[in-house]
């Protein structure tokens, strides 16, 4: 990859986060919503920490660019996008917490549990969960409604017993049996795939893609949700916290159980190349403009943070 192609993509990037962080930090104001009676401190201040922290965004950036390839509208999908990132940083304010990973060091600050308590941390990721489906039920995410009840329900499976939440308690499971190959790369796929396909998968939503685009997108968001878990544990392995902004070398103290523990690093990245290659392929038919999205895939697996 040479320099330019790389510093386009990491100001794409940049640019995303920013807009994503406006409307994060602006739907997370004191102000109630009309049907609200008030919004209490510390609740609102503890969800600020976990969400207005400096997060790479990439959930929203795969949103909006795949929205922006497909020719949707950039207003809708930044609401998407917004929403989303609500459930990634609830995610992982509960990921942190005591009862779970027991982390004190997030995106390079202390965890929202740390920084306020652990009550207040569970009811901050309760609220940013509902929150959430506040963002993409609200008039102003402006689409047709048959999308955006696809979004909901998506969102609804992508986060819950089937997604997200079940994957997690899959991974709790594992740190006392051991699973075969098989095991990790679906519980991977429910904690940390499902919400990188939804990604995907909404923003050919909010374009209106027919159902052969949608599929092709939804794929494309299923292997980089495996690539971005395998990396994030090698990562795991051999990063340091400076680098990484939370604590490295937790997997193991843990008796986590991951590809790399199973393989092996070496193995490890192979694999995590081969899904980055699967990926690309996907998005041949799409031409030039599917780029970025390719950029991304790269981005993913060979990220320092
Ligand atoms: C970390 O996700 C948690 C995993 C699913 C592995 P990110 O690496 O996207 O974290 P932020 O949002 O950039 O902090
Ligand atoms: C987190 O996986 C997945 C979710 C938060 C759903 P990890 O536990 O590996 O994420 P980090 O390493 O704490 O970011
Ligand atoms: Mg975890
Ligand atoms: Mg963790
Ligand atoms: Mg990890």
């Amino acid at each position: 990859m040479d320099r330019l192609y790389q510093e386009s993509f990491a100001a794409r990037l940049d640019a995303a986060a920013q807009n994503v962080a406006a409307l994060l930090s602006a739907l997370l104001s004191n102000t109630p919503l009309e049907g609200e009676i008030a919004r209490p401190e510390p609740l609102m201040s503890a969800m600020r920490s976990g969400v207005l922290n400096g997060g790479k965004r990439l959930r929203p950036f795969l949103v909006l660019e795949t929205a922006r390839l497909l020719g949707g509208p950039e207003h809708a999908a930044l609401r998407v996008a917004a929403a989303l990132e609500c459930i990634h940083c609830y995610s992982l304010i509960h990921d942190d917490l005591p009862a779970m990973d027991d982390d004190d060091l997030r995106r390079g600050q202390p965890t929202v549990h740390i920084a306020f308590d652990e009550a207040t941390a569970i009811l901050a990721g309760d609220a940013l969960l509902t929150l959430a489906f506040d963002i993409l039920s609200a008039p102003e995410t402006d689409l047709p409604d048959p999308a955006k009840l696809a979004l909901i329900n998506q969102l609804a499976r992508a986060s819950g017993i089937g997604g997200m939440v079940g994957g997690q308690a899959l991974d709790l499971f594992a740190e006392r049996v051991t699973p075969d190959e098989a095991g990790i790369v679906r519980l991977q796929a429910m904690k940390t795939g499902a919400l990188l396909r939804y990604a995907c998968a909404a923003g050919a939503i909010v374009a209106g893609a027919d159902t052969q685009t949608l599929a092709r997108m939804t794929r494309f968001g299923e292997i980089i949700g495996l690539a971005f878990q395998l990396a994030d544990d090698l990562l795991d392995v051999t990063s340091d916290a400076a680098t990484l902004g939370k604590a490295a070398g937790k997997d193991a103290g843990r008796g986590k159980a991951t590809l790399v523990s199973l393989q092996g690093v070496d193995a490890a990245r192979r694999r995590l190349d081969g899904l980055v290659e699967e990926a690309a392929l996907l998005l041949e038919p799409f031409g030039a403009g599917a780029g970025t999205l390719i950029e991304a895939a790269g981005f993913i697996a060979s990220r320092d943070r």
